[in-house]
């Protein structure tokens, strides 16, 4: 999450510095990089009982697999989806740290410790550019969990 809102700030024109100038637009942004590019994409459930979802009918037992990152995408929540918005009003209605009973523990500490670290980096220096091209980007492979192999950047 650190990594994915560090790559979103020094990728996006001008982002750094704002940043740097409205600190506490930083929660915002973040927020928006969890709806869009947040490391928790899936999971799997299995049924205990018959049920329907969305008209489909799923006998107990069935394995089912929630994206939250397609939901986050879901366009009747959020207009232009793909677009990076930091000022949407339902900017914290993503489903990036699950949902309902099962909804993440530690998200007010991930947020936490995300907020701080970006804050101290875009403190401490001017800019921040990608040292590679940014199609040479890697995600590790996986159906659950989205984060980049590595993220080559030079801050000064
Ligand atoms: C970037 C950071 C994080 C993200 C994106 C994230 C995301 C999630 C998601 C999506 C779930 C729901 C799982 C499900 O419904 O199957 C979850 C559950 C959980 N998370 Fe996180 N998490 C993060 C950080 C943390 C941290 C720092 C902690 C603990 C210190 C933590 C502890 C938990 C626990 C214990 C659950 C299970 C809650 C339950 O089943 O009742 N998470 N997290």
């Amino acid at each position: 999450m650190i990594g994915a809102t560090v790559h979103h700030a020094a990728q996006t024109p001008g982002a750094w510095a704002n940043l740097r100038e409205a600190p506490e637009s930083i929660a915002a942004f973040i927020e928006e990089v969890v709806r869009l590019d947040g490391p928790a994409t899936g999971n799997l459930r299995r049924t205990t009982r018959d049920t329907e979802l969305a008209g489909v009918r799923l006998p107990e037992g069935s394995t089912v697999s929630l994206l939250w990152g397609s939901a986050n995408r879901d366009e009747a929540e959020f207009p232009e989806p793909d677009r990076f918005v930091v000022d949407r009003p339902n900017i914290k209605a993503h489903v990036g740290f699950g949902l309902g009973k099962h909804f993440c523990l530690g998200a007010a500490l991930a947020r936490m410790e995300t907020r701080v670290a970006v804050d101290a980096l875009v403190r401490a220096t001017e800019h921040a550019t990608l040292a590679v091209e940014a199609n040479t980007l890697r995600h590790k492979p996986s159906l659950m969990i989205r984060r980049l192999q590595s993220l080559p950047i030079t801050l000064d």
